[in-house]
C-alpha cells in the first residue's frame, strides 16, 4: 500500500497551559491537521472543549482544524464552530437521527465533512452516506477519553470500510482514532487507514512532540506488509455489497419502526 499517511494530533492530551506552543510544535513537525475533540458530557461521559479553543487555535496555526463532534446534537453548534475557524467536522452515525441533513448542512457551510462510527457499530451503516462525505472515521476506542487501549477487533472493520470506500467513494479519507501509537499505527495502515489521530502518543510522550510524531511515522514506513495468512483473513472479512445492502435495508426498516 503506497498511500500517503496523514497525522492528526489530537489536542485532548495536550498541555492546555501551553496549547499554542504545542500546536506550533506539531505544525513544525509536519502535522497534517489538528484534531479537536468536542464532548458534551451526554453523547460521551466526559466534557472537553468548545468554540473558544478553536478561535484561539485559529490565530496560531494555519493547519486545518478538524472538529470531532462527540455531542448529542452536532447540527446545533455548527455555525459557531465555523465562525471560529473550523475547517472540517466529524459527526457520529450513532444517535444522529438526521445524519444526511447534518452532512448536507456542513457541506453548505463549505466545510469538509466526515462520519464516524463507534467500535460496536458495523461498517455497513456507512453504505448510504459514504458517497456524500470527504472522510470516514472509525473509532478504535469507545469515544470519550484519551489514553485508552486500542480495540484490536476493529481492524477487520477498518479493512471493510476501506473496501467500501474504494468501491463507492474513491479518494475519501479513512481515519482512525483511539489508541494509535507506534505499535498500532502499522496495523491500521495495513488494513487501509490513511489518516491517523493520535493524542497521548504525541502530547503525553516522554520525548518531544516532533520525536513522538517521527516515531509513529517511522513505524508506519518500516512496517512489514507481508503478514502470513493475510489474504485468507482478507477473504473472510471483506465487505460484500449484496450482503451490505440487505443489512442496510434491514437497519432502515428498523429505524422506521422505531419512529
Ligand atoms: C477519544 C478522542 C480521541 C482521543 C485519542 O474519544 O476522540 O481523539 O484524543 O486519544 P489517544 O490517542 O490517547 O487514544
Ligand atoms: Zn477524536
Amino acid at each position: 500500500m503506497s498511500k500517503i499517511i496523514k497525522l492528526a494530533p489530537s489536542i485532548l492530551s495536550a498541555d492546555f497551559a501551553h496549547l499554542g506552543k504545542q500546536v506550533h510544535e506539531a505544525e513544525q513537525a509536519g502535522a497534517d491537521r489538528i484534531h479537536v475533540d468536542v464532548m458534551d458530557g451526554h453523547f460521551v461521559p466526559n466534557i472537553s472543549m468548545g468554540v473558544p479553543i478553536v478561535a484561539s487555535l485559529r490565530r496560531v496555526t494555519r493547519l486545518p482544524l478538524e472538529i470531532h463532534m462527540m455531542v448529542t446534537d452536532p447540527a446545533f453548534f455548527l455555525d459557531e464552530f465555523t465562525e471560529a475557524g473550523s475547517d472540517s467536522f466529524l459527526v457520529h452515525w450513532e444517535g444522529n437521527n438526521n445524519l444526511h441533513r447534518t452532512v448536507q448542512r456542513i457541506k453548505a457551510l463549505g466545510k469538509r465533512v466526515g462520519v464516524g462510527i463507534n467500535p460496536a457499530t458495523p461498517a455497513v451503516v456507512l453504505e448510504e452516506i459514504v458517497q456524500d462525505v470527504d472522510q470516514v472515521l472509525v473509532m478504535t476506542v469507545n469515544p470519550g477519553f484519551g489514553q485508552q487501549h486500542f480495540i484490536h477487533s476493529t481492524l477487520p472493520k477498518v479493512r471493510r470500510v476501506r473496501q467500501m470506500i474504494d468501491e463507492l467513494r474513491p479518494g475519501c479519507d479513512l481515519e482512525v482514532d483511539g489508541g494509535i501509537d507506534a505499535t498500532t499505527a502499522p496495523l491500521v495502515v495495513d488494513v487501509g487507514a490513511n489518516v491517523l489521530v493520535a493524542g497521548s502518543a504525541i502530547f503525553s510522550a516522554k520525548e518531544s512532540i516532533a520525536a513522538a510524531m517521527e516515531r509513529i511515522r517511522g513505524a508506519v514506513e518500516s512496517r512489514n506488509t507481508h503478514h502470513e495468512g493475510r489474504e485468507e483473513h482478507e477473504e473472510k472479512t471483506s465487505f460484500c455489497p449484496k450482503r451490505g445492502k440487505r443489512i442496510g435495508i434491514f437497519l432502515r426498516v428498523l429505524r422506521a419502526l422505531r419512529g
